[in-house]
């Protein structure tokens, strides 16, 4: 079998969010964000990291938009910070923080990569916080005018546009769980919190479009299967119920169903923040979706005992995480259910893995991870889903979250004490896989694609492969 080809417009790109590897945290007039008030407050972030620095890319970025020349990118997806933009988060624009993007947009446009941009990747001015944050609908009314500002400024040069990164994760972490900015666990707020960031999506959408009448506009969500344990049928639900509470939460209302029943009930919410228009403004028409996948969860019903751990132990990344490419078709088809024609992108997709201490431009383990996930994409295809490209996550080693510096999912290695960059073997792959399409996985001889010796032996990645398969549908 030779290589699959993926289709000739397929874009190829990376993708990284504003505190992750800007750094400049008050550079130029920026405003503090509530990552830049978590990350200062004792034992919220690993090791007491911050994104202060970060990869320094804002005053970096010409170089690394030459390395994304140089590995070969179709496209970079980024993320703008609000507070840099408008510090308050609502009043007066920082000229000097929408200037940063500007020569952003044109400098990657002048190497002939297409900017994708992400309004909201998790950076809220502290202030609009202060004031009740995504709970309270104040801080979703203000986002329209933060929408339009970037708009205008960009909306000459740009024409991808997505409002939100991960309205899940921004909801459940930040508002119930309280492992991300800002920390709070409150569990009516979170809910109160994923409506209100929905209206901003459609406020927002309203705003890009008045401002860019000819931009294509969308929303990021991570998509994550949620599988039974056991075959229990109390699992099974369990586990329908699950994906309701978080995939079809967002999902479903963009697309026009609502929320999904069986979720509402689950999170015991009354829909009380619902407004006469809300349901209709949030299904308004996107151009495109875009999914991050990583990998899935296991769903036990209340009901019944705990169960062993699997056997053997998945195989996982440095965050613990499941390698499951299978989920990522899964995911894909999932979302076509729900959004037929639309375009579909994979907005994110990668691993954490440690830096190779003799050598770390070698990453043997990611290159098997995208090689899998990418042969799972192709799936997708070939079964019909109109996926438009991949971005794989991420760009650079970054700032993880409350994770700080210690997990590494960058296609480029950061040395965060001289700031050197250097590209990995996976962005090498990367790059012959959108040149020469996906070798086969069964039989892959990596030393060729890579000139490196980068995979497993073909048997052992073929039967990784087909332990997790088949995978219960969601
Ligand atoms: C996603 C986030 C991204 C990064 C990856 C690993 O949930 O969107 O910023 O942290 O996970």
């Amino acid at each position: 079998m030779g290589n699959r080809r993926f289709p000739a417009d397929f874009i190829w790109g990376a993708a990284t969010s504003s505190y992750q590897i800007e750094g400049a945290a008050a550079d130029d007039g920026k405003g503090e964000g509530i990552w830049d008030r978590f990350s200062h407050t004792a034992g919220r972030v690993r090791n007491g990291d911050t994104g202060d620095v970060a990869c320094d890319h804002y005053h970096r970025y010409k170089e690394d938009v030459s390395l994304m020349a140089d590995i070969g990118l179709d496209a970079y997806r980024f993320s703008v910070s609000w507070p840099r933009v408008i510090p308050a988060g609502t009043g007066p624009i920082n000229e000097p923080g929408l200037d940063f993007y500007d020569r952003l947009v044109d400098e990657l446009l002048a190497r002939g990569i297409q900017p994708y941009v992400t309004l909201y990747h998790w950076d809220l001015p502290q202030a609009l916080e202060d004031d009740g944050g995504w709970p309270v609908r104040a801080t979703a009314e203000a986002f329209p005018l933060y929408a339009s500002t970037v708009a205008d400024r960009l909306g000459d040069r740009v024409t991808h546009f997505a409002t939100f990164n991960e309205p899940h994760v921004v909801s459940d972490h930040g508002y119930r769980v309280g492992s991300h900015a800002p920390g709070r666990v409150e569990h009516d707020a979170a809910l109160a919190a994923a409506h209100h960031l929905l209206v901003a999506h459609g406020l927002g959408l309203q705003a890009i479009k008045a401002a860019v009448p000819g931009a294509s506009c969308g929303i990021v969500l991570n998509l994550e299967p949620r599988h039974p344990a056991t075959h229990h049928t109390l699992d099974i639900e369990a586990a329908g119920i699950a994906h309701a509470q978080v995939n079809r939460w967002f999902l479903d209302p963009v697309t026009g169903r609502g929320y999904p029943e069986d979720g509402a009930r689950a999170w015991n919410w009354h829909r009380q923040e619902i407004l006469k228009g809300d349901m209709d403004l949030i299904a308004a028409p996107i151009d495109f979706v875009g999914v991050n996948y990583y990998s899935r969860k296991f769903v036990r019903s209340p009901l019944l005992p705990p169960v062993e751990p699997q056997q053997p132990e998945p195989e996982r990344t440095a965050m613990g995480w499941e390698v499951f490419p299978a989920g990522l078709t899964e995911v894909l088809e999932f979302t076509a259910s729900r959004t037929g024609e639309l375009p579909i992108y994979v907005t994110e997709n990668g691993a954490a893995y440690p830096a190779d201490a003799g050598d770390p431009t070698r990453d043997p383990e990611r290159v098997g991870f995208f090689h899998r996930h990418l042969d799972a994409a192709h799936v997708a295809i070939e079964r019909g889903v109109p996926l438009r490209g991949y971005f794989a996550w991420s760009l650079l080693d970054n700032f993880e979250w409350a994770h700080g510096y210690s997990p590494r999912f960058g296609l480029i290695h950061v040395d965060y004490d001289t700031f050197e960059r250097r590209v990995r073997d996976s962005a090498r792959f990367l790059a012959a896989v959108a040149r020469d399409g996906l070798p086969p996985i069964a039989s892959v001889d990596d030393e060729s694609v890579l000139k490196t010796s980068a995979l497993a032996p073909p048997g052992e990645v073929a039967s990784e492969v087909s332990k997790n398969d088949p995978s219960p549908s969601l």
